[in-house]
């Protein structure tokens, strides 16, 4: 259940980056000798690549974020189970670039809605590579049988991480150098990840290649604070113009923190404090002022769109409350998502009250709008049901998210952190 609040007041240090905990769990768990992770994720889906590459035989200590992985030495032990994904597109894309040009075959699997996310944008450059890979009508159970490879080069058709990731992870054991092309640049942490454990990354405009043969090295890091997270809160404070927020820690890796430039679009301002580098990644400290007559409004399409995936859903629920609302195109990513998230947020919406006017790519949500509390359907996608508890903030009344504990997929400590700065 959330209340309406008066503004957002206080200072967070928020869990590791999601993105970053995956590559860094998968590569230690194939890397020679030992990995120690500080500040590794909280949430479900880095904990499911954890736990599969426990089944592939590296050794795994987990004491809350504190994560010691003793890795596998290039050779996972076959696995007669099935390897359980869970919720996460990420561990299971992103593994199977390992598993290619690993000895035996390995079956990955997951919960419903993984089942029926795309699969086959990673099984056609796999294969073109040499493995092979069976799915049931493009989707999970992904069953690969790994092989020899040989490096390709390739240009990924839609603009995903995922899957530039999954390429190069395979290219680590190819033979040859591996390229992966990108028309529209997605997150980089793969690329710093592999540079991080040892390898030499190299990269050249919109490409980025990788020599086959390179070991992996284990690592000792300290994760920064995830801004996906992050961007549930800045958007809540932003919204209030008595705001105000700290954010010590957080990941501003360039390739992850469109969201400072889109705020700052709208009108709120953030400073950067104490910006340093950790194993290449950057983080620092985020101080967020709210506009004080209010947001204004933006157009988010082309490379904005693709840089701002896992935002979109958090921007369309405080559009109502900008005064020009926020367009969004070139987005049709969001379909395919954990859940359709342009259909639920778009439904979300209209049950508070809102105007919205959905298309294939995106939506236009119209600002100045007065919203009522509601029942929100999360249907079980983590980010649906933070970004509801973000625009129920600003509603005329009270608000009850359904499958609010989907937030455990990515930020279990969301609903606590936020009653902890919502001033009511
Ligand atoms: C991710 C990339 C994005 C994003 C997901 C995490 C990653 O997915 O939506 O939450 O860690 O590489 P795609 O690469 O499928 O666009």
């Amino acid at each position: 259940m959330i209340a309406p609040a008066r503004n957002l007041l206080g200072s967070l240090r928020l869990p590791g980056d999601k993105s970053i905990s995956h590559r860094y769990a998968l590569l230690g768990g194939l890397a020679h000798g030992i990995t120690h992770l500080e500040n590794f994720s909280t949430g479900a889906d880095p904990a499911s690549s954890l736990a599969c590459v426990a089944a592939l035989g590296a050794k795994v200590e987990r004491n809350g974020a504190s994560v010691t992985i003793h890795g596998c030495g290039n050779r996972f032990q076959p696995s007669d189970a099935p390897l359980d994904c869970g919720n996460s597109g990420s561990t299971m894309r992103m593994l199977s670039g390992l598993l290619a040009a690993q000895h035996g075959s390995f079956t990955l699997i997951g919960d419903a809605s993984l089942s029926r996310r795309p699969m086959e944008r990673i099984r056609k450059p796999l294969e073109a590579m040499g493995s092979r890979i069976t799915l049931t009508d493009g989707h999970a159970p992904l069953a690969i049988q790994g092989a020899a490879l040989k490096a390709i080069d390739y240009t990924t058709p839609v603009p995903s991480a995922q899957v530039k990731t999954a390429v190069l992870f395979a290219g680590l054991n190819a033979d040859g150098t591996t390229t992966v092309t990108e028309s529209i640049r997605t997150r980089d942490h793969g690329e710093i990840a592999l540079e991080a454990f040892g390898v030499k990354v190299t990269r050249h405009l919109d490409s980025v290649s990788v020599a086959g043969g390179q070991p992996l090295q284990g690592v000792d890091t300290v994760i920064p604070g995830d801004i996906s997270s992050a961007a549930f809160f800045l958007c809540a404070a932003a919204l209030f113009p008595d705001s105000g927020l700290l954010l010590d820690n957080l990941g501003l890796n360039p390739t992850r923190a469109t969201l400072l430039d889109l705020l700052a679009t709208l009108g709120a301002k953030t400073s950067v404090l104490n910006l340093e580098q950790r194993g290449g990644e950057l983080a620092g400290t985020v101080q967020l002022a709210a506009p004080k007559d209010g947001l204004g409004g933006a157009t988010i399409s082309g490379a904005l769109a693709a840089q701002l995936i896992d935002e979109l859903p958090v921007l369309a629920a405080i559009a109502p409350y900008t005064r020009n609302g926020i367009r969004i195109r070139d987005a049709k990513e969001l379909r395919v998502k954990e859940s359709d998230r342009i259909a639920l947020v778009a439904e979300n919406l209209r049950r508070m009250g809102a105007e919205v006017t959905e298309v294939e790519d995106g939506m236009d949500v119209p600002g100045g709008q007065v919203l009522h509390g509601a029942e929100i359907d999360s249907g079980g996608d983590h980010r649906i049901a933070m970004a509801f508890a973000v625009a129920a903030l600003r509603a005329e009344s009270e608000s009850t998210i359904h499958g609010a504990e989907s937030a455990n997929i990515s930020f279990p400590e969301f609903f606590s952190l936020l009653d902890q700065v919502a001033v009511r």
